[in-house]
C-alpha cells in the first residue's frame, strides 16, 4: 500500500491509529492521533514521538516476538490527564498502534471504589457501638438493669440508623436503574404535598416547628412517579425540618406554572423554605453528592444517612426536572423543584 492509501485508510477509522514502519519511525497516524501525540508525526522516530517507556517497551517486545501487547499510555494535553489502552500489534513489518480513552472507565472504577469504601464506613460505626455493647451487657452490665435500659436504647438506635443507611442504599440503586424510563402517572401536586407533609407530623412535632403548606396555585397535574416525589418532597421538608428548625418555620409553596429557561419549557416551583442556619456557598454545588454533609456530626446525630439528597436529585432527573439551592448563612435555605408541563413527549 502506498503512503497515501494508508494515510486514507487510517483516517477512516474512528480510534488514534499510529503506524510504525521498519526503520522505527512513524510511517503513519491518523489526525485523532495528533490532538494526543501533536502534529507532525510523520518521519519522527517513535522513542521521540511517544516518550513513555511502558508503550516503547511494548513496541519493542512486539517487534521482537510480533506477538500483540497492551500498554496505558497517559495524555497530558487537556486540563486532566487522559489514560489510553494502547494496543500494539505487528503488521507485515510494521507495528500498528491503536489507542483507545479509559478514562471515563477508570473514574467510574475509581467511584466504585470509593461508594464501597463509604458504605463500609457508614456500617462499620453503628457495627462497632453495637459490638461494644453486648460486650458490655455481657459481662459488667450483666446485673445492673439501669444500665442495661440504657444501652438497650443506644442499641436500637445504632441498628435504626443501619437499617435507614440499607434503605436509603435500596433506594438509591432503585432510583438509578430506572432513571431512564420516563414516568407514566399523573400527579396531583397541591394533593401530594398535604400529604407529605401530614406523614412527617411526629417530626414536626418533635422539632417544634410550624410547617405551612402555601398553594399558590392548586389542582396542577405532573406527568410523575408519585411514590418518588413523595421521596423527594419528605427529604426535602425533613431536611428544612433538621437543619433549619433553629427558625422555627418552615413554608412549601406550590407555585403557579411559568417558562423555565433552564428546562425551555413551562414548570412548576415547589419551592421548601426554611429560616434556619443556612448552607456556605461552597458546599451547595456537592450536596447531592452521596454521602456528602456539610456537618457529619450533626447528619448523624439527627439521623442522616447523606444519601437524600443524592436520592432526590435523581428522581429529579428521571422526571426531567430540576433542583435548585439557594442559601445564604445565617438567614435560611430555600430547595426549589421545577418539574415540567405542558406538551409532553
Ligand atoms: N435545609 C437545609 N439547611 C441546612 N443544611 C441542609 C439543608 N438541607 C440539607 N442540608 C445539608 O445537606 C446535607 C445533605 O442532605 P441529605 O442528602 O438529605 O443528607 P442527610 O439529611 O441524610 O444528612 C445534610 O447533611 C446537611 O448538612
Ligand atoms: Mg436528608
Amino acid at each position: 500500500m502506498t503512503a497515501e492509501r494508508i494515510g486514507a485508510v487510517i483516517d477512516a477509522l474512528p480510534l488514534p491509529v499510529l503506524l510504525i514502519g521498519p526503520d522505527e519511525r512513524v510511517r503513519a497516524a491518523n489526525s485523532m492521533v495528533d490532538s494526543i501525540l501533536g502534529p507532525e508525526l510523520i518521519g519522527k522516530h517513535h522513542i521521540t514521538a511517544l516518550r513513555q517507556p511502558a508503550i516503547i517497551a511494548a513496541i519493542a517486545e512486539t517487534s521482537r516476538t510480533q506477538d500483540p501487547r497492551v500498554a496505558r499510555y497517559t495524555g497530558r494535553h487537556g486540563p486532566k490527564d487522559t489514560v489510553y489502552r494502547v494496543s500494539v500489534a505487528a503488521a507485515e513489518g510494521d507495528i500498528l498502534l491503536t489507542f483507545e480513552d479509559q478514562t471515563a472507565a477508570e473514574e467510574a472504577g475509581q467511584m466504585r471504589r470509593d461508594f464501597v469504601a463509604n458504605v463500609s464506613h457508614e456500617l462499620r460505626t453503628p457495627l462497632t457501638a453495637l459490638l461494644g455493647f453486648i460486650e458490655t451487657l455481657s459481662g459488667a452490665a450483666k446485673e445492673d438493669p439501669v444500665a442495661r435500659d440504657r444501652f438497650l436504647g443506644i442499641m436500637a438506635h445504632e441498628a435504626n440508623r443501619m437499617t435507614r443507611l440499607v434503605d436509603d442504599l435500596m433506594s438509591l440503586s432503585r432510583v438509578e436503574e430506572d432513571e431512564r424510563v420516563r414516568p407514566r402517572e399523573h400527579v396531583d401536586l397541591s394533593a401530594l404535598l398535604s400529604s407529605v407533609i401530614k406523614g412527617l407530623e411526629p417530626q414536626v412535632n418533635a422539632a417544634g416547628v410550624t410547617v405551612t403548606l402555601d398553594l399558590v396555585t392548586s389542582d396542577e397535574m405532573v406527568q410523575g412517579d408519585a411514590g418518588q416525589l413523595v421521596q423527594v418532597f419528605t427529604n426535602l421538608v425533613e431536611n428544612a425540618i433538621k437543619y433549619g428548625a433553629s427558625g422555627e418555620e418552615v413554608t412549601v409553596q406550590l407555585l403557579p406554572r411559568a417558562m423555565n429557561q433552564r428546562l425551555r419549557c413551562d414548570a412548576i416551583q415547589i419551592k421548601v423554605t426554611d429560616k434556619g442556619d443556612g448552607i456556605a456557598e461552597h458546599h451547595i454545588a456537592r450536596l447531592t453528592e452521596r454521602f456528602y454533609r456539610v456537618d457529619n456530626h450533626r447528619s448523624r446525630e439527627v439521623g442522616g444517612t447523606g444519601l437524600g439528597l443524592a436520592i432526590v436529585k435523581h428522581i429529579i432527573n428521571r422526571h426531567r426536572g430540576r433542583l435548585l439551592i439557594e442559601s445564604e448563612e445565617g438567614r435560611g435555605t430555600q430547595v426549589s423543584v421545577f418539574l415540567p408541563v405542558g406538551p409532553v413527549a
